[in-house]
């Protein structure tokens, strides 16, 4: 077989505004510190990098915590990495399920080995301290695992009082800050959290394919008691201890190793990703994250006002909503996919679906990050208007953009 080019063209996406749940379109300046040339992975340019790349996190994280670094993968890999790290075969871990990335963890939490407890809310509510910690005493476990914004139904749980509870009942606090982190108030010190994952396509402005994560003391010597290091770079010093971590790749007790003093090593760090990890970290920690918070939750407020003033309905309990997503419900006799779909043909704007009991229910729209931004939320009220209108919605004219511009004013 001869080797061609297959006649294809360089990579040539189409323009996009992207104004769904995340992905979102990822700052200019993210991308061009992902174009930066790449080093060793022991360079000392490559190591100042990383330790620059944790202290920027500690910011973003709000914590004091030494264990605060990248988990090479999507936000799934934080997950993974925090769970298969701190629970054990038979641990109990309580989920507190108020959409679908709850189901997420207590799938991976059984993959684990867990023996899995929830306690669910409906779709659109979240939990008071009151019920998580009545099912806390209920269930006795190892490990509660919340997510703190669920994009699925838009929600933000309130994670202040969950930190005291857990350590008044000797339980570690696992928390999805995927969605959230960035564009919503978010304490890890503060509020006792003791393993904290994230990602960087929502409010962080960046691509998928890093997991930022931050681990407590008291988490780190739960972790640390399990560590087996790899034959081939163990040294006869290296003792073995507690039950080995079921993944080598997610074994925090390693990777752990590999960012701290003794650079032990595990996988090769990847480099671009780092160097946009780093660059989101970079910009928020730039602008201030008290600051960012407020422009999430201009934008956030300016986009909801702008769909109820075109007549819309929205979905959940908006005082518990996340600052950076909104979901609106779809007009009767609206198709909801051909309009998402008008919105991107005739816009070049994505606005998301949804999942499970919400498909076809309620479209999600973003505004976070690069795109938490005033001209990214008239534009698409303005389209979606036209798209509405289309579709056979009654829309009051103008009355997304006008709404909006009464949030700005
Ligand atoms: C709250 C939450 N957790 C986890 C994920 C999974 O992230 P990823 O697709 O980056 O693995 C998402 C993605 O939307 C999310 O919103």
């Amino acid at each position: 077989m001869t080797h061609s080019s297959h006649g294809f063209d360089q990579i040539n996406p189409p323009s996009r505004l992207l104004m769904g749940p995340g992905p979102i379109n990822a700052d200019p300046r993210v991308l061009r510190a992902m174009s930066a040339a790449l080093v060793g992975q022991y360079d000392p340019a490559m190591t100042a990098c990383m330790n620059e790349t944790m202290a920027l996190y500690r910011e973003v994280f709000r914590t004091d915590n030494e264990q605060t670094f990248l988990v090479d993968g999507t936000s799934r890999a934080g997950i993974e990495a925090a769970l298969m790290s701190l629970v054990e075969p038979g641990d109990r871990v309580l989920v507190p399920v108020f959409g679908r990335f709850g189901h997420l963890l207590c799938e991976i939490a059984e993959r684990c080995g867990a023996e899995v407890h929830t306690i669910e809310a409906q779709w659109g509510q979240v939990f008071t301290p009151e019920q998580v910690e009545a099912a806390i005493l209920a269930v006795r476990p190892q490990v509660l695992a919340v997510v703190q914004g669920d994009t699925s139904t838009t929600m933000c749980q309130p994670l202040a009082d969950l930190g005291e509870i857990c350590r008044r009942h000797d339980v570690l606090l696992y928390c999805d800050a995927t969605a959230s982190l960035g564009g919503n108030d978010f304490e890890l010190d503060a509020w006792g959290l003791d393993v904290v994952t994230a990602g960087l396509q929502k409010c962080l402005a960046g691509p998928s394919g890093s997991a930022p994560i931050s681990i407590s003391p008291r988490a780190v010597a739960v972790i640390d008691g399990r560590k087996h290091i790899e034959a081939g770079i163990r040294t006869d010093d290296d003792e073995e201890r507690g039950a080995r971590i079921a993944s080598n790749y997610f074994d925090l007790a390693m990777i752990m190793d590999y960012w701290g003093e003794k650079r032990l090593n595990h996988h090769t760090e990847a480099t671009t990703m780092l160097y946009g990890a780093r660059e989101c970290a970079r910009l928020l920690v730039q602008e201030g994250l008290p600051s960012a918070v407020e422009r999430h939750r201009l934008h956030g407020a300016a986009m909801l006002a702008g769909v109820q003033g075109l007549g819309l309905e929205v979905f959940g309990d908006v005082t518990h909503k996340m600052n950076n997503v909104v979901a609106v419900v779809i007009p009767d006799g609206v198709d909801g996919d051909g309009a998402r779909a008008a919105m991107l043909d005739d816009f070049g704007i994505e606005i998301g679906t949804s999942f499970g009991p919400l498909h076809g229910k309620v479209w999600r729209i973003g505004t976070m990050g690069y795109n938490a931004r005033k001209d990214a939320v008239l534009v698409t009220l303005a389209a979606l208007e036209q798209v509405l209108r289309a579709g056979g919605a009654p829309v009051t004219a103008g009355g997304g953009v006008g709404a909006a511009q009464e949030v700005y004013a």
